[in-house]
């Protein structure tokens, strides 16, 4: 070969290889993990949708390097998400975990996370416990007794003296139950406990037994996504018409469903940190975005979970510089940003997110139903680890 072409081949080659290496160091790589098959398809699809559109809105380079979200599916089952994890922290060697749509996935995860340094961004589970599973996990989603206190300190004040609780068998449900007893009974109101499985859940059973113990109110916590399924029950057997007040967490009246279930939701109590009617320009504007990139369909507070993951995340790593590890979770400690929620911040403590509980009332509003926020209870941290604390 000509000298000439010699030179110029090798200096071809050097630029690609410089090229690619500039590249592969400005790649920040975020593993999020979702269920997007199975029966909890629709809180993976809510949360991928938040956390897409908070990359849309603020483009995808942070401190000067581009964000790389890898979607992965677990099909809600534990030992798929453990799988995926470890796939993306050995061999796309991504900087965070994200996602972690039911407690079982999220709890799965954590020691990978705690071995590797990898922060792990909890967007949708909701255990008390889960980010003592791991130094390296924080939360941008809730806590089930941080949404319950509140309704239990509500009911007691409203005139209802007996509540049956009806919740899901897994973490969540039982943190919900415990957290209302506790509440309500110290309040001196009385409660029966039901639990029912949280696969192909039948609810008919149990509702008769609520039935026959004739609570002036049942309290409800099934996931996000199960509460048309539990409503469709509740009206067949007539419980709209009995005078038993419906109350609990709102993931039982998620606002992608709550539209679906009719007249019968009508009047239901929840508290929780998100309703797609929150009054506030941040939310009006996320839930217009949202609904734009998701063929109409409202965000629920697992949309918000994600879009505040994604900007938990966004804004450790402009603290950084880009870096992972050890410097992004105590970046990401202490965090206060206003979410389409209201105002937000992580506890540096416990790194769980601290946040408003506001209690809402179903009702109708041109022609459809929404979750309309009446009373706000301000800055609410876990229960649970706060009492730990003392
Ligand atoms: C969890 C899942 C949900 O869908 C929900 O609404 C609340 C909690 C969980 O598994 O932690």
């Amino acid at each position: 070969m000509h000298r000439r072409t010699l030179i110029l081949a090798a200096g071809a080659a050097a630029l690609v290889a410089a090229i690619s290496g500039a590249q592969a160091q400005e790649t920040v790589k975020v593993g999020l993990i979702l269920p997007l098959t199975g029966p909890f398809t629709a809180i993976g699809r809510q949360v991928e949708t938040g956390a897409r559109l908070y990359l849309q809105q603020k483009g995808q380079t942070v401190a000067g390097k581009t964000i790389e979200l890898i979607v992965k599916d677990d099909g809600g089952v534990a030992d798929a998400t453990k799988r995926t994890a470890q796939d993306l922290i050995v061999n796309e060697k991504v900087s965070v975990l994200a996602g972690f749509g039911l407690t079982p996935l999220a709890l799965a995860t954590a020691p990978l996370a705690t071995q590797a340094k990898v922060p792990q961004v909890v967007m949708a589970a909701g255990t008390a416990t889960i980010t003592e599973a791991s130094p390296f996990i924080t939360r941008t989603s809730f806590t089930l007794p941080q949404a319950t206190e509140p309704m239990a300190d509500w009911a007691a004040k409203n005139g209802i003296k007996k509540v049956v609780t009806l919740v899901s068998d897994y973490g969540p449900g039982i943190d919900s139950e415990k957290a209302f007893s506790g509440v309500f009974t110290k309040a001196g109101g009385q409660v029966e406990n039901l639990r029912v499985p949280l696969a192909n859940p039948d609810f008919s059973p149990f509702l008769q037994k609520v039935a026959d113990a004739k609570p002036d109110a049942l309290f409800v916590f099934v996931p996000a996504g199960q509460g048309a399924q539990f409503m469709k029950q509740f009206v067949e057997r007539g419980f709209d018409k009995s005078g038993i007040r419906l109350i609990g967490p709102g993931d039982v009246t998620d606002d992608e469903v709550l539209n679906g279930m009719g007249d019968v939701a009508l009047g239901a109590i929840t508290t929780h940190h998100y309703s797609v009617a929150h009054d506030s320009p941040e939310n009006k504007a996320f839930v217009e975005a949202f609904k734009k990139a998701s063929n109409g369909t409202r965000p629920n507070f697992m949309a918000v979970g994600g879009y505040d993951g994604m900007h938990l995340i966004y804004e450790g790593l402009k603290k950084t510089g880009g870096q992972g590890g050890q410097a992004l979770i105590d970046a990401m400690k202490g965090m206060s940003w206003t979410s389409p929620r209201g105002p937000v911040s992580i506890d540096p403590q416990t790194r769980d997110i601290v946040q408003n509980i506001y209690v809402r009332k179903v009702e109708r509003r041109d022609g459809e139903l929404y979750n309309v926020e009446f009373a706000t209870i301000p800055n609410v941290k876990d229960p649970v680890k706060a009492a730990k604390a003392n």
